[in-house]
């Protein structure tokens, strides 16, 4: 048996897309699998998430895996792509690309003039992505403006089927900067279907931040990542208080058990030493499993239902806890017992906070030692 286990619950992914779709019924949904669906394996879970209306990916190699293993529904690409050769892939596979940059827009109608050159006139869905305001990708309020123009001369099947941008603080409620990207984005959208008369193009603005906190911002597609996976994405919050549940319960064992002297210290560097006797457990888990190495002492891990705080460096296989609050529930450690790192019981919060990042990255990070089961 496999010692290190990420076990995925399906049933808890289909109730959180439950959850996205609960808060704005009216809305199409593109749930966001990029990054192995962040860390979980996407083909399942593309699967359990069969009631979204799309897929989005961060890259092309991603779209193409998922068609290549014969997912079939709509794939938007949030990075776009950037050469003829994989705009005609796009063409054909009925991907859609958000496009970001002026070269990228431009090598779709060199694309699309040469396919009508050979007789070929394809029409493609594609996004245009705005910068509101995030200053990473997007076209500026200028370039959108020159590009209406050049637009206006251009047949209908040159223009784009959406249009979108990003939030750069959608996780801090009050920040100022939401409704100042909000407004930017409907006045550039205004003023671009202005010149086209392109209104009815899908608008997309709200990632899970925006879902669970700001309806102004919902328009036609959201696009949830984390909260699917089931957390929060606001700090000092968990899945829980969004009525989310977890998704991944990443898994180990205690392999080994030690009765230590006051003053005896612990691990590589004997950087934490017993403050009084004490009762150690040692896990098998580690950063070679993608147990984050700067876990600080104090985060939680459960044993037996009861929270067990990490003393000690986190090490490449092994970490070790104080069990004292498992006698103090009057409860005796085994070599054996089951311990969760996060997930059921233990919000993956709680670990991201006290290793001071953020539960996105514990998710990704899980290397290809621990063994996936999914029910
Ligand atoms: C363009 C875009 N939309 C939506 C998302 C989903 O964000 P979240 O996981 O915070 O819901 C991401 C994720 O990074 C993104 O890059």
């Amino acid at each position: 048996m496999a010692v290190v286990k990420a076990t995925i619950n399906l049933q808890a992914l289909k109730h959180n897309l439950s959850q996205v779709k609960k808060r704005a019924p009216q809305c199409k949904v593109m749930s966001v699998i990029k990054a192995n669906a962040y860390g979980h394996g996407v083909l399942p879970v593309a699967k359990a998430l069969s009631e979204s209306d799309a897929y989005a990916v961060a890259r092309f190699d991603e779209a193409l895996f998922l068609r290549q293993q014969e997912v079939q529904k709509k794939i938007v690409i949030l990075g776009g792509v950037y050469s003829r050769e994989d705009f005609l892939v796009c063409i054909d596979q009925h991907f859609e690309p958000v496009l970001h940059t002026l070269e990228q827009i431009q090598c779709l109608f060199d694309t699309l003039q040469w396919l009508g050159s050979k007789g070929e006139q394809k029409s493609f869905d594609y996004w245009l992505k705005v910068d509101t305001g995030m200053h990473r990708l997007g076209l500026s309020a200028d370039e959108l403006n020159g590009l209406s123009h050049q637009y206006q001369t251009l047949t209908a099947r040159f223009s784009p089927s959406g249009f979108m941008s990003h939030f750069a603080c959608a996780d801090e409620i009050d920040n100022k900067l939401n409704q100042v990207q909000n407004l930017k984005f409907l006045q550039q959208y205004e003023s671009f279907s202005k010149v086209n008369n392109s209104d009815k193009l899908s608008l997309s603005m709200a990632n899970s931040a925006a879902i669970l906190s700001l309806p102004d911002a919902h328009y036609d597609w959201l696009r949830p990542g984390i909260m699917l996976y089931g957390v929060s994405p606001f700090a000092g919050r968990t899945g829980k208080d969004e009525n989310l549940l977890p998704v991944m319960t990443l898994s180990s064992q205690l392999i080994a058990i030690k009765q230590l002297k006051q003053g005896d210290c612990i691990g590589y560097g004997a950087s934490w030493c017993c403050p009084k006797a004490m009762t150690i457990g040692v896990i098998a888990i580690g950063y070679g499993d993608g147990y984050p190495r700067h876990a600080k002492a104090g985060t939680p891990v459960l044993i037996q239902g009861a929270e067990v705080p990490l003393v000690g460096r986190v090490s490449m296989d092994m970490i070790t806890v104080d069990l004292s609050p498992l006698q103090a529930q009057e409860k005796t450690a085994q070599v054996g017992d089951n311990a969760i790192l996060w997930g059921d019981g233990l919000p993956i919060e709680y670990v991201s906070h006290q290793a001071d990042t953020i539960a996105y990255e514990l998710l990704c990070q899980i290397t290809p030692r621990v063994s996936f089961e999914y029910k």
